[in-house]
C-alpha cells in the first residue's frame, strides 16, 4: 500500500472508532430485535464450539461471551474503547476472566498460530479490508484450529440483494457497515479452508466454520 493508501486507511479506521464509540451505549438496544429473531440462537449454536485458547476479534459489546464453554482463556480485541468498556462490564457480570485490548483486526499483535479458536461476528462487513482481517485470523490460528464466523451479507434472494446494493452506500454512511459483501466469497478469497457453512434469514446470515488453509 502506498503512503496515500495508508493515510486513507488510517482515516477510515479513526472514523469507525469514532462512530462505534458514539454508538456504544445504543448498540445492545439496536441489536435487540435481530437477537430475538434468531441471532442469539445462532450465536449460541456456533460459539459453543469454541475450544482451547480463544481470540475474539471485534468483540463489540461482548454479545458472544455467555456462549463460550466455561473456563477458557479468552482474549478480545476491538478498535472502539467504548464498545470494549461495555464488553468488560458484561464479562464482570458473567464472572468471566478475559483480557480486552484495543487492537486493529487487520494488524493483530499476536504471534503466528497462537490461538485454538478465532471468532468474529457481524464485523467482516465493517473492516475496511476484510481479506486482510481474515488472513490475520488465519495467521494467528493454529493449523488444526478453527475460525468461527457469524456474518451477514448480500442476500441470495435477488430482489433483496438488489435492494441492499441500491442502498449500500447510504447504509455504510451510518456505521461503516457494507451490508452487500459476500462472506463466503471472502472466506474463499482469503484462502481459508471451509469446514461448514449454513445460510439463514433470507440468505443474509452465515454461520461459517473454517480452518487456516
Ligand atoms: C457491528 S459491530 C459487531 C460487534 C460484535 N462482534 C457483535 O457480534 O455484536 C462491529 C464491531 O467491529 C469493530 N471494528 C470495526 N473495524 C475494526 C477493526 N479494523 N479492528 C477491530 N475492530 C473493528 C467496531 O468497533 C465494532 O465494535
Amino acid at each position: 500500500m502506498d503512503k496515500n493508501g495508508e493515510v486513507n486507511a488510517k482515516g477510515i479506521k479513526e472514523e469507525i472508532r469514532r462512530k462505534y464509540n458514539r454508538f456504544a451505549p445504543w448498540y445492545d438496544l439496536a441489536e435487540g430485535i435481530p437477537e430475538l429473531l434468531g441471532l442469539r440462537k445462532l450465536r449460541r449454536r456456533l460459539f459453543q464450539k469454541a475450544s482451547g485458547r480463544i481470540l475474539e476479534v471485534a468483540i463489540g459489546t461482548g454479545k458472544n461471551l455467555r456462549f463460550y464453554p466455561k473456563n477458557r482463556q479468552i482474549i478480545a480485541v476491538d478498535l472502539s474503547p467504548k464498545m470494549l468498556d461495555i464488553a468488560r462490564n458484561r464479562a464482570n457480570e458473567l464472572g468471566i476472566d478475559i483480557s480486552f485490548l484495543v487492537m486493529d483486526a487487520e494488524n493483530l499483535a499476536f504471534p503466528d498460530r497462537s490461538f485454538d479458536t478465532v471468532v468474529d461476528s457481524l464485523s467482516l462487513c465493517t473492516f475496511p479490508d476484510p481479506l486482510i482481517a481474515l488472513k490475520e485470523m488465519a495467521r494467528v490460528c493454529h493449523s488444526e484450529g478453527r475460525i468461527l464466523l457469524l456474518e451477514h451479507g448480500r442476500s441470495d434472494r435477488e430482489w433483496l440483494g438488489c435492494l441492499q446494493d441500491r442502498r449500500a452506500d447510504k447504509h455504510a454512511k451510518q456505521l461503516c457497515c457494507h451490508w452487500n459483501r459476500e462472506p463466503l466469497e471472502l472466506v474463499r478469497q482469503a484462502g481459508l479452508k471451509l469446514i461448514s457453512a449454513r445460510r439463514t434469514f433470507f440468505g443474509i446470515l452465515h454461520a461459517i466454520e473454517a480452518a487456516p488453509s
